[in-house]
């Protein structure tokens, strides 16, 4: 049986959800991570991912600005990781330098991987779409890490 509720009533039962850390570099060179629940993969061949972000953001402007962005899949050992980089504003701090998150240059584009996530995406920006309060940005996936001692 359904019963007709408000939306805010009715998303609620999706949680909880995976989330994700991505990370695009600001004009300055400075990595910033955003931690991302709202991503998916939109397309198989070639892959590609999308993560949408609110307008008010500092990545919107870190990942217009590169053209490129990572996206890593975390372990539960990082969540606090996740908090911290899903709580502060990148124009304000350096995220990285306040958290101790272990971290490598990317292999093909100029940012980030997150070295004990499961897994790190890299990917050009393809195209980016506007959707109420966030812009989706579609990233074409250019190289593939997965981790091979995290269970
Ligand atoms: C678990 C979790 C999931 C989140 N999911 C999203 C999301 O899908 N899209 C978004 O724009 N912000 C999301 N946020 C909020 C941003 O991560 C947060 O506002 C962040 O501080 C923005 O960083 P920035 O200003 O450096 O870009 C999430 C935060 C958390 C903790």
């Amino acid at each position: 049986m359904q019963k007709q509720v408000e939306y805010q009533e009715a998303i609620k039962t999706k949680y909880p959800e995976q989330v994700v850390i991505a990370i695009a570099k600001d004009k300055d060179g400075k990595a910033n991570p955003i931690t991302l629940g709202w991503t998916m993969i939109v397309s198989g061949k070639p892959p590609m991912m999308a993560i949408a972000v609110a307008k008010t953001h500092y990545s919107i402007e870190t990942i217009r600005h590169s053209k490129c962005f990572t996206i890593a899949f975390p372990t539960s050992q990082m969540a606090e990781a996740a908090l911290f980089f899903g709580s502060r504003h990148g124009g304000e701090v350096d995220k990285f330098a306040e958290f101790e998150c272990a971290h490598e240059p990317a292999k093909v584009i100029d940012s980030l991987l997150l070295t004990d996530a499961v897994a790190n995406f890299e990917c050009t920006l393809e195209s980016e779409a506007e959707a109420g309060d966030h812009i989706v940005f579609v990233g074409k996936i250019v190289a593939s890490h997965m981790n091979t001692e995290t269970k």
